[in-house]
Parts: structure tokens; sequence; C-alpha cells
């Protein structure tokens, strides 16, 4: 299953991700709280919401994540921790006690929803669970590189106590099954070079079409209101291999 073993070197590795962060935080900003995070992760979305002074609740499939999520809050200044609640649960298949303002699914982690109806079970929690006129916010990857599964290295980091871990990563494009296969393999070392552990965590990904999402979401009754193809809110049109979908639900 994906992100079990690799947790905790989640945060090392996502250091690219500051306009994605400065749109999500940007949109909470106007609708304010409670907002709620889709495969919220070690919340690396979520505590700079918090530090903005929104309520966050995130839920995520992966124990794994939310251990590290629930560690990092154990740390943070008692402001912002109060800010935030994490939930075990499943994206497709969620029923909380609260409705929000937002609901947002960052990092193209709606595409971990493999099957029509994972996709619209999901958005029909969506829509049970904001407010008349809340968003709901996602990014999904549009593009279909041909991808082979041939392991690629992406990067090496030191770790805080010694050694190094080296991430790569393995995609193959399934056609057929319109999904894409990653793996990323994580190499630790020891400050001597010496191989400690390796870890392997599988993913697999939906190929979707904008054309796709488009009725999913008008059979969910969310409107779209903004369509982008960057964080930097340039308009999507054809071609563009990212897209940023913003909704709302309708109503007073
Ligand atoms: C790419 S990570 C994104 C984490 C975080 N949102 C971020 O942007 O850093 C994808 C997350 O989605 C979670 N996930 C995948 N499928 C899920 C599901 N069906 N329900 C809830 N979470 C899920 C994974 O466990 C993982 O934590």
């Amino acid at each position: 299953m994906a992100y079990q073993g690799s947790a905790k070197y989640y945060d090392l590795f996502a250091t690219d991700k500051g306009q994605e962060q400065n749109f999500y935080r940007e949109i909470a900003k106007e609708t304010g709280s409670p907002v709620l995070e889709l495969g919220v992760g070690t919340g690396l979305f979520a505590f700079l919401l918090a530090e903005d002074g929104i309520e966050v609740v995130g839920i995520d499939s992966s124990s794994a994540m939310l251990k590290e999520a629930m560690r990092k809050q154990r740390h943070a200044p008692q402001a912002i921790a109060s800010r935030l609640t994490f939930i075990k649960a499943d994206m497709s298949n969620f029923q909380l006690d609260q409705m929000f303002h937002l609901i947002y699914v960052p990092s193209g982690s709606f595409q971990y929803l493999t099957t029509p109806e994972e996709q619209k079970r999901c958005l029909q929690c969506v829509q049970s669970h904001l407010y008349p006129q809340g968003l709901f916010v996602f990014d999904v990857y549009l593009g279909e590189t041909e991808a082979t599964g041939a392991w690629r290295r992406l990067e090496t980091k030191p770790l805080p106590k010694g050694g190094t871990v080296t991430r790569s990563i393995s995609t193959q494009t399934l056609k057929d099954q319109r999904a894409i296969n990653t793996a990323l393999r994580f190499d630790v070392t020891d400050s001597r070079g010496r191989v400690q552990e390796t870890i392997i965590d599988w993913s697999y990904l939906a190929l979707l079409t904008k054309e796709e999402l488009e009725q999913h979401l008008k059979v969910a009754e969310l409107d779209v209101t903004s369509l982008y193809a960057t964080f930097t809110r340039k308009p999507w049109a054809p071609g563009a291999t990212k897209a940023i979908f913003v909704t709302a639900k309708p109503g007073k």
C-alpha cells in the first residue's frame, strides 16, 4: 500500500510545493474555518493553514502518514496544534459530524481514487459535507507520459542523524486500465555509505480527463467556477497537463 513504509521520509522530499501551498492558503483565507483536507498525509498543507488561523480537519487512509502528522502536532505551538484534527478515514466514503466552508485535495491526491464509482462517491461525500456556497478545490495531472517502468534516481538527501536517503521512481502507464503504476524507492545508507534499509511504496493512480471530471462534478451538483492550469491561476487551455478545479456548492 502507498504511503506506509516511506511516510517518515515524505516531508524530506516534499520541498517544491510553495506555489501550491500559497494557492490553497489564499483560498482558505477567503472561505474561513472550518476546512477539510482529503488525503492530508503528514499535514504539509494543513499546518500552514492552521498557522494562518484556520481550523483544519484532515482525513487520510494511511496510519503511517497520520502518525507523522500527529507527531508534528504534538511538537507544534499550542495555538496551531489546537486548530488541527486528524482522522483516519477513506476519502471515497467518509461521514464526519461537521460541515465545512472549504474541502480541498492537494498534490493530485484525487487520482488515488481509481474507479469512477470511488470518484463519484467521494464527490457525493464532499457535497454532503459542504455548507451552501462552500468550495471544493482539487488538482489533477492530465498527462499520459509514456512510462516504461525503469527506475530513475531522483535525489539524495542527508539524514539528520547522519547517512543519506536516495529516492528513485518507476512509473508505468497502463492505458487499457486508465491508470499509472508508480513505485517510489528509498535507499537509506548510514554515514559510511552502507545500505541500512530499502523501502518501496507502490501507488496506483487514475488517468483522468477534464471531461470525465466535469461530468462527475455535474452529477454531484458542484459548479465549476474556475479552472486553472497553474497554481499562479493561469487559465486552463487545451494541452495543459495540470487541471486545478475550483468548484462551489450552489445555494444561499
Ligand atoms: C501525495 S500524498 C499528499 C499528502 C498531502 N495532502 C500533501 O499534499 O502533502 C497522498 C495522500 O493521500 C492519501 N490517500 C490515498 N488514497 C486515499 C483514500 N482513499 N482516502 C484517504 N486518503 C488517501 C495517502 O495515504 C497520502 O497520504
